[in-house]
């Protein structure tokens, strides 16, 4: 069996898990798992990254050691992994003592080598990132990359020689195009290292809480030249044992966000080289999830809870969305409406129809066992579907392959698509009136369930449990993809019970909201890492971007079937518009036609209960109570802004 090792970054600690880090860690189990089903060997590592002036500032904060603080926090990191089905092999932190061992093993290999030499460090760094920024780089005195305040630093530290290692790297990046990918992240570090590369400062003198420097204890090593190494301690490098190093390493996928690509794809193979280790086989850069119209991130404060989606949709509904939603290396918007809609229309209806359709009609038509594909299985509808059966296991484990994973299950949901018309095409419910049909009804029924047994085979990786809960339905063992094609359904096989897989959500995102905000309140009184210290506060600018304006209802009447929801039709100066709100519960429809309110102006369009909402009116929330809508005190015009 080939190995094959993949890798998550380790994440800070100086905050619980959000949906950026979840996303990581989603994918790259996926990865793995995909790996895992097509034979090979599979070693998959994620954990936590504890040292550092922030975590011990934060561990201040709260009051604690920091090494108690690290338990808590990583403890969280831990319980998200049992959380998303998450199928790590190992769980690293780097406090632990084979890391210390690790670290300080490539140390010495990388001094061996003479490549580090001791020197003053004076200039800027930024303890968000944990990164030194040279003065040419600030952004009006900020950190480049998170927008946060530096510090100025004066000490004694060890260098590093990176910038011995331009050439080689250049080297590297031209010998192996693939090295790092997408393409344009290659792009950018070549360019990046083309300019010249300075000598890297590798240690600190001014705190504790790290890694000491073998030799000279008043040093701890320099945050990433730590981290990095967990990669290696893993495989139990530094240790006695190096049957793990051995056969997985350099055989490594390192999947990260796109803002760490330096320090993997440059500090990682330089500290590599120096080390004369072997250098990894890929980099994966993806891309950020935004929230807001920026990055969703800790320091900003944009962040959303995996929990609140799970809890209303589930691990594997939210494993779809991210991994469907985001093509490998690019950003996409993370929104509850996405989610919804998504869920809805994907899971409930596509996949969730097609499944409970095939499953029903073989209960119903053939007493719940698998029939047998009679002749008739040469005509147009039954060769088309064999096709795209086959078309898609080969495109969609291709893209698996290629890290595509968006694209592949794009490539699985045509096929749903497919089997969805081949169901409307052939109408067995109609065949199962007429007894001289019955060899038509039973292949169509049989090239039913071989599709979704392929189906539930290609979407394993990215919804383990769904797959699993298919393949009990349709009373099958798992496949590796090797044999899916090759080895189809027996005739005969008799179906388990049948259950529903993701029941339609006729919530609105609003109600959804509501639920997901009491979910918080709940959490929040469970131990769990302490609330971030950093400024939330957004900049006038930022503020700007929401357009409020003032705008007449004119129209309003109740949502059918829905508790919450008036439909209003409003006057904003220039147009008008319909928008849906949550008010119901505190307003009748007649009290509102002529009233003045305040509305998000440019919000973009979303769905509600069918309904096309253009905005979002303003209310007061009390904790428990009902909306109160903003009001004026003096006449306002329509399409006035608010500000
Ligand atoms: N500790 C370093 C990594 C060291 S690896 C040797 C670190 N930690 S982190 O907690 O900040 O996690 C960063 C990673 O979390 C990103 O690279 C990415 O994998 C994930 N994400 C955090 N926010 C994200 C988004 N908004 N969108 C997508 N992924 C993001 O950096």
């Amino acid at each position: 069996m080939n190995p094959f090792y993949i890798t998550t970054p380790i994440y800070y600690i100086n905050a619980k898990p959000h949906i950026g880090h979840a996303y990581s860690t989603m994918v790259a189990d996926a990865i793995a798992r995909a790996h895992r089903l097509m034979g090979e060997d599979v070693y998959f590592l994620t954990g936590t990254d504890e040292h550092g002036q922030k975590v011990e500032r934060a561990a201040q904060k709260a009051g604690k050691a920091p090494q108690q603080f690290a338990d808590e926090v990583a403890a969280a990191f831990r319980t998200m992994c049992a959380d998303l089905n998450i199928s790590n092999s190992d769980f690293i932190r780097t406090t632990e003592p084979r890391h210390h061992r690790a670290a300080q093993a490539l140390w010495e290999r990388v001094r061996a080598s003479g490549d580090i030499y001791k020197g003053d460090y004076e200039g800027w760094y930024c303890t968000v990132d944990e990164v030194f920024v040279p003065e040419k780089q600030l952004m009006d005195g900020r950190c480049p990359t998170c927008g946060g305040p530096v510090e100025r630093l004066k000490e004694e530290s060890y260098y590093f020689r990176l910038s011995k290692y331009q050439k080689p790297l250049l080297d590297l990046y031209a010998s192996r195009p693939d090295f790092l990918q997408p393409a344009i992240r290659m792009n950018e570090i070549r360019t990046f290292v083309e300019a010249g590369l300075d000598d890297l400062s590798i240690s600190r003198a001014s705190f504790q809480w790290g890694i000491s420097v073998p030799g000279d204890p008043a040093h701890v090593m320099y945050v990433w030249f730590d981290a990095l190494t967990n990669y290696l301690t893993a495989l139990g490098f530094g240790s006695e044992d190096t049957s793990r190093m051995d056969r997985y390493w350099p055989a490594v996928t390192h999947l990260m966000g796109k803002e760490i690509i330096r320090q993997h794809a440059l500090y990682w193979p330089a500290f590599l080289m120096s080390a004369q280790l072997p250098l990894p086989q890929r980099i994966i850069g993806h891309g950020h999830w935004m929230m807001s119209g920026a990055k969703m991130s800790k320091s900003i404060g944009n962040v959303a809870r995996y929990q609140d989606y799970t809890a209303a949709f589930g691990v594997d509904a939210l494993r779809y969305f991210v991994m469907r939603e985001m093509p490998l290396g690019q950003d996409a918007n993370f929104s509850d409406e996405g989610v919804l809609n998504r869920y809805n229309a994907d899971l409930a209806n596509d996949l969730g129809n097609l499944v409970s359709r095939a499953m029903t009609m073989i209960h119903r038509y053939c007493d719940g066992v698998v029939p047998d594909a009679r002749p008739g299985d040469t005509e147009k509808p039954e060769v088309a579907l064999q096709n795209a059966i086959k078309q898609t296991v080969e495109g969609a484990t291709h893209n698996f392959e290629r890290y595509q994973i968006s694209l592949a299950l794009q490539d699985v949901w045509a096929l749903i698509g497919h089997a969805n018309r081949y169901v409307v095409e052939r109408e067995p419910w109609k065949l199962a009136k007429q007894p001289d049909r019955r060899a038509l009804l039973e292949t169509a029924l049989y090239n039913l369930a071989d599709t979704v047994r392929v189906i539930a085979g290609l979407i394993d990786p990215v919804m383990p449990d769904t797959a699993a809960r298919i393949r009990r339905m349709l009373g099958v063992t798992p496949q590796d993809w090797t044999s899916l094609r090759e080895v189809q359904l027996k005739p005969g096989t008799r179906l388990g019970p049948t259950e529903p897989l993701f029941p339609r959500v006729e919530k609105t995102v609003e109600e959804l909201r509501a639920m997901s905000d009491s979910q918080i309140d709940s959490h929040e009184g469970t131990p769990a890492a302490p609330a971030p210290a950093e400024d939330t506060r957004i900049s006038i600018d930022e503020f700007m971007k929401v357009e409020l304006r003032v705008a007449k209802v004119l129209e309003a009447e109740a949502v059918p079937k829905s508790k919450k929801l008036l439909k209003l039709k409003v006057d904003v100066g220039a147009e008008q518009r319909t928008i849906v709100a949550g008010i119901a519960e505190a307003y009748q429809p007649e009290q509102l036609v002529g009233r003045t309110v305040a509305i998000v102006f440019n919000l973009k369009p979303a769905k509600l209960m069918g309904i096309e909402s253009n905005g979002m009116v303003l209310a007061a929330s009390v904790d428990g109570g009902k909306p109160i809508l903003v009001a004026f005190d003096e006449p306002v015009p329509p399409g006035a802004r608010v500000r």
